[in-house]
């Protein structure tokens, strides 16, 4: 189940097609999205800019924090794009990244815009997505459980054992999943429901949406993930329902921040501005990716999980993606849930 580090390197021939925003080089870009859109996007961008060589590599949103972290004194990363706005958020916070406003920011979305300015223009969103969770329709019937439409269903005594939830500390979803469910139910209330939960939960994964891959496999009955990831197992064949939790729940602002001390600098710019691009955004529902785009104008899905169809929580970016608060719900969740936890 664990997702490792995935270099992918893409080094396309020399082409005599220079593009106008593209300076030749390097780009070094962490990529906190699902492998298969890292990979597209990556493609995409190579061929259009062949010019630069672009080095990826897919790493969970807590890790890629944790990754600026560690090279802040000697920043080897230009870039990193995707992956849920919390981290993101700690990151621009504690100036790990650098503002930039983009001339292509007056083309997206509020929230999009919002993420922007409350960071201080060090990240901005991308893309939007509704947290719930996935099952397996023929397990749950074959068990004979009930269907779990809301959060409380989850502590159901017959899913012991048949959960698959990721870690926060590694994880951007699974740290969205604690700070919504703080948000609904008041911090005490939250941590009391995840240790009940915890009596049903078989494994914290690395990444995000792995629980829902084993729940498509038939691995586990439950994958608490992004309805958007449960979205694509059902669009693949697989016998899964994404499920919008009944009280309601939280979403994520998938951003993206160029690195403090980038030394592709004109590189990450080029990414970053094709990122927010109509057309760029138009690609990911090709790699079955289907967040709602921040650009106005990029197409949407017709599998998009649309929030209209949501009840969602009015999630409070700037106190959750806020350092203090994101080490100090890691810590307790270290304390009170990963250390009886497997
Ligand atoms: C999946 C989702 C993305 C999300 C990402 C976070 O790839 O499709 O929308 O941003 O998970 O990944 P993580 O492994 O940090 O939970």
């Amino acid at each position: 189940m664990r997702h490792t580090l995935l270099p992918v390197a893409i080094v396309l021939g020399c082409s005599s097609l220079p593009l106008a925003a593209s300076a030749a080089g390097n780009l070094n870009m962490i990529c906190s999205a699902d492998v298969v859109v890292c990979e597209h996007m990556t493609r995409i961008f190579s061929k259009e800019h062949p010019d630069i060589h672009v080095s990826m590599v897919r790493l969970s949103a807590g890790e890629a924090y944790a990754r600026l972290r560690s090279e802040a004194r000697n920043p080897r990363t230009d870039i990193w794009w995707a992956g849920t706005g919390d981290p993101h958020m700690q990151a621009a916070e504690e100036k790990l990244t650098q503002e930039y406003k983009s001339p292509l920011l007056d083309q997206q979305q509020d929230w999009a815009k919002k993420q922007a300015e409350i960071s201080g223009y060090r990240t901005v969103g991308i893309y939007a997505g509704a947290l719930g969770w996935g099952y397996n329709t023929k397990l749950l019937a074959e068990k004979k459980i009930k269907p779990p439409a809301c959060w409380a269903d989850l502590l159901n005594p017959a899913l012991k054992g048949e959960i698959q939830i990721a870690n926060p500390n590694s994880s951007g979803t699974a740290y969205n999943t604690l700070a919504t469910l703080v948000q609904i139910m008041g911090e005490d209330q939250a941590f009391d429901y995840l240790k009940k939960l915890n009596a049903n939960v078989s494994q914290y994964t690395k990444s995000g949406s792995a629980p829902v891959k084993a729940a498509a496999r038939g691995e586990t009955t439950v994958g608490i993930v992004f309805m958007h990831d449960a979205v694509a197992m059902q669009v693949d064949g697989f016998p899964v329902k994404s499920v919008a939790p009944c009280e309601g729940t939280g979403f994520e602002i998938g951003s993206m921040s160029i690195v403090k001390g980038a030394r592709n600098l004109a590189n990450a710019k080029a990414w970053y501005d094709w990122a927010l691009s109509a057309k760029a955004q138009s690609h990911m529902k090709e790699a079955k990716s289907f967040q709602l785009p921040s650009n106005r104008d990029a197409e949407i899905s017709e599998y998009a999980p649309r929030f209209e169809n949501i009840k969602l929580i009015d999630y409070d970016f700037k106190t959750y993606g806020d350092s203090a608060k994101r080490k100090a719900l890691l810590s307790r969740w270290d304390k009170e849930i990963g250390a009886s936890a497997q």
